[in-house]
């Protein structure tokens, strides 16, 4: 991919690093992208607007009215014009302002207006990056579908050695690429996802569930929409919502209601991410009408196990369909993953630890490790779901053409 015909606004923060924007500027331009530099008024402090618009052929952008005319200048437009934003450099103030909606500026409101990808390539001092307020405020952005491209570790400007610095543009630009390369992995690809708890009805208000909120299915069937596949997300009850328009979505309650829809969905499809958190067992029979307390006799609920959804698809797969499990372990996790990819006929199993602090249930982060079918496992930091996502795709259904 190259960046020819390219429509590009290029955000300059007030940064040591912004010398380096016009390094990246200039590359884009030389590819053949038309670039807007939009700078915080921070920004021109470090770098002059008049090199920068010499390199781009067009005028920097840096306050909401023109100096000598008083024309507006639309932050609502450039953010329909432009193929995508990046932000290089962002210091920990504009992240903090993109973070938190605090539109004081133009680059802000752009950003806000933005409706094509985000790029943010974060640069300042380490301890300022190493702050929980810029954690955080990654974090955020993230979770907002935007893309982080990590600080480099090296000297930085205040001579200190850390992680801090902003990546040199030629790695900005090789990132950006392999994510628009990227986009067109899973195009004309089906995938089924499975997300979410299953609810197994004891009587008209009771159930047996489970804590699974269901984000790490979700946001695997929106990355994987993103990438151009068609997604089938069959949904045990969670509270969330489906964004992009490719993905049709499936509400179910219990595993066997889940169990019929993946059965039938599953033929049609390249792939299949079994990331539900199925109830393996229900109750064997279930009241018409509500249970009465007794303050007498014991409650026994008599369970029977429901199908294994993921064993199920492994006894149908085709040679040219790909199954991805996931295992919550609490012991024995690596040992176990692998007869859950023996005894399922898994692809790939990516492996949950409940032993890792804000992994799991509950949390908007997970540590993961993927395992293929060969006992291959590759590690993965702490993340974001919506980043774990990307991880799992990439290296499962990923780039290098595994479907
Ligand atoms: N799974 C499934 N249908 C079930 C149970 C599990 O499709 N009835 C899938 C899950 O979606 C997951 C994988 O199987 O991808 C492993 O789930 P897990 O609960 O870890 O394994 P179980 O087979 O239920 O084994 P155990 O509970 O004994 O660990």
């Amino acid at each position: 991919m190259t960046f020819k015909d390219k429509h590009i606004v290029l955000g300059i923060t007030g940064s040591i690093a912004a010398y380096k924007a016009a390094s990246l500027a200039r590359l884009f331009v030389k590819e053949g992208a038309e670039v807007q530099i939009i700078m915080t008024p921070a920004g021109k402090e470090f770098i002059t607007p008049v090199t920068l618009s010499a390199l781009t052929g067009k005028p920097v952008v840096s306050e909401f009215f023109g100096a000598n005319d008083g024309t507006w200048h639309s932050h609502v437009d450039l953010g329909l014009w432009a193929d995508f934003m990046i932000i290089a450099p962002a210091t920990a103030s504009t992240l903090g302002k993109m973070a938190n909606g605090i539109a004081d500026n133009m680059l802000v409101t752009t950003y806000m207006s933005m409706k094509a990808p985000v790029f943010i390539a974060p640069a300042m001092d380490l301890d300022m990056f190493a702050h929980p307020s810029t954690t955080r405020n990654i974090s955020l952005l993230q979770s907002y579908g935007n893309h982080i491209i990590e600080p480099a570790s090296g000297e930085l400007a205040s001579h200190l050695i850390g992680k801090g610095r902003m990546e040199e543009p030629e790695k900005i630009a090789e990132y950006i690429r392999e994510f628009f390369e990227n986009q067109e992995t899973l195009s004309k690809k089906k995938v089924l996802v499975t997300a979410g708890p299953t609810y197994e009805k004891i009587d008209p208000v009771r159930f047996i569930g489970n804590y699974s909120s269901g984000k790490m299915g979700f946001s695997l069937a929106e990355e994987c929409a993103a990438r151009g596949a068609e997604v089938i997300l069959i949904s045990g009850p969670v509270s969330l919502r489906t964004i992009h328009p490719n993905i049709r979505r499936i509400d179910v309650e219990s595993a066997e209601q889940m169990y019929e829809a993946a059965i039938y969905e599953f033929p049609d499809t390249d792939a299949a991410i079994l990331c539900a958190a199925v109830a393996d067992y229900r109750p064997v029979t279930q009241s018409d009408q509500k249970i009465k307390r007794s303050d007498d006799k014991d409650l026994t609920i008599e369970l029977t196990p429901n199908k294994d959804i993921a064993a199920a698809l492994g006894r149908i797969k085709k040679e040219n369909q790909m199954l991805i499990g996931f295992a919550l372990e609490t012991n024995d996790e690596e040992q176990n993953a692998l007869k859950k990819i023996q005894k399922k006929n898994l692809d790939y199993i990516v492996l949950n630890s409940l032993n890792d602090a804000g992994a799991g249930f509950r949390y908007d982060t997970n540590k993961i490790a993927i395992i293929d079918k060969n006992g291959n496992r590759k590690d993965f930091e702490l993340k974001d779901k919506k980043v774990v996502a990307r991880d799992i795709i990439d290296e499962t259904l990923g780039k290098r053409d595994k479907l």
